[in-house]
């Protein structure tokens, strides 16, 4: 057994109620290896910004559960290595499927974990969130729950379309399972192609598709049902174009890849939503980095040549993510 307090982690009960209180959102950014975390870390140590570090089952499956968590450990030492005094960083399971995956990850000394009961039938999300929050609360690991379900893939869950969470049921869910925060339904949705063209206009000037407003509506329903409650964003990248047009100009091909317009994230993070997930902008600005230095020295064969200009193009994303989007520079002194 491992406590995350040893390793210099933090649970995101404090952060989420400094986020709620003060109107900004907490990043949770994926990792799956080290230049995606130095590029995290540096960023938010450059920016005073407190931090979720998310972990999701394909992260385990790719580079391994326990470098994983040594990594993050590693982390928080890089984060005082760079002049950030008191580094605010939390390991987070992303889309837990199984109490057995949870308690694995409590054991093993990650600070909060998320149980994804939002593909089961009401009944049994409470129960298995009931049970998951009753372990880790033991060891003051926060959970997240989900209710209501988001159209696309989560993890090895897919569906094909979203369904809003209803805010009639959230009372009753959080009061039952206990859970610490809750991510919703409001028509965000994974990956990089987050609405088919025939959901989106296009804009007329530039032939781009525009895709449909958020369902802010019952996000306002959500607040008022449970005031001061920390409320989550899953599936929050924008899909920046200009990354989509860097791979589609460099030998890619991402036709039609549309995500959230940014003005409806800052929107967002103002509200009772303190955590927005962002994952697929990482991964766009890594891809464009490196099939711009790829394409443009075709003999570099030294994979630092290619990834090193895309950490520092993630780098630079999450930087945005955090001043221009989230609010959540300085935050964290
Ligand atoms: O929720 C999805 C996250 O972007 C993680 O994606 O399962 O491919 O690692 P992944
Ligand atoms: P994106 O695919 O929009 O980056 O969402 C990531 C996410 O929600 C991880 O849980
Ligand atoms: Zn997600």
């Amino acid at each position: 057994m491992v406590n995350y307090k040893d390793l210099g982690l933090v649970n995101t009960r404090e952060m989420f109620a400094k986020a709620v209180d003060g109107g900004y959102a907490i990043p949770a950014f994926n990792f799956n290896n080290m230049e995606q975390l130095q590029a995290i870390i540096k960023a938010c140590a450059e920016t005073k910004s407190p931090v979720i570090l998310q972990v999701s089952s394909g992260a385990r499956k790719y580079a391994n559960q326990t470098l994983l968590r040594y990594m993050a450990e590693g982390a928080v030492e890089y984060a005082k290595e760079l002049g950030w005094e008191h580094p605010q960083i939390c390991l987070h399971l992303d889309h837990g499927d199984t109490f057995e995956l949870c308690k694995s990850c409590v054991d093993f000394g990650f600070s909060s974990v998320m149980i994804d009961g939002s593909s089961l039938p009401y009944e049994e999300n409470i129960a298995l969130t009931r049970k998951v929050v009753e372990y880790a609360h033991q060891f003051d690991v926060t959970v997240e729950a989900e209710l209501g379900v988001l159209a696309g893939v989560e993890d090895d869950v897919v569906a094909e379309e979203s369904h809003y969470t209803k805010p009639e049921e959230v009372i009753d869910f959080a009061t039952r399972t206990g859970c610490d925060s809750l991510a919703i339904s409001i028509g965000t949705s994974h990956g990089a192609y987050k609405f088919k063209p025939e959901q989106c206009t296009r804009d007329p000037q530039t032939g781009k598709l525009v895709p449909p407003p958020l369902a802010f509506d019952v996000l306002e329903e959500i607040e008022k049902k449970l005031p001061g409650f920390p409320i989550v964003l899953h599936g929050s990248s924008s899909v920046p174009q200009e990354y989509v047009d860097i791979i589609n100009s460099h030998g890619g091909n991402l036709p039609d890849a549309v995500g959230i317009p940014e003005d409806q994230l800052r929107k967002a993070a103002k509200s009772a939503v303190c955590k927005i997930n962002i994952d697929s902008d990482s991964r766009l600005a890594f891809t464009a980095a490196v099939r711009k230095v790829l394409a443009e020295k075709p003999g570099e064969f030294d994979p630092r040549k290619y990834c090193g200009p895309a950490r520092d193009e993630m780098t630079k994303l999450y930087k945005h993510k955090i001043i221009e989007v989230l609010g959540s520079d300085g935050k964290a002194e």
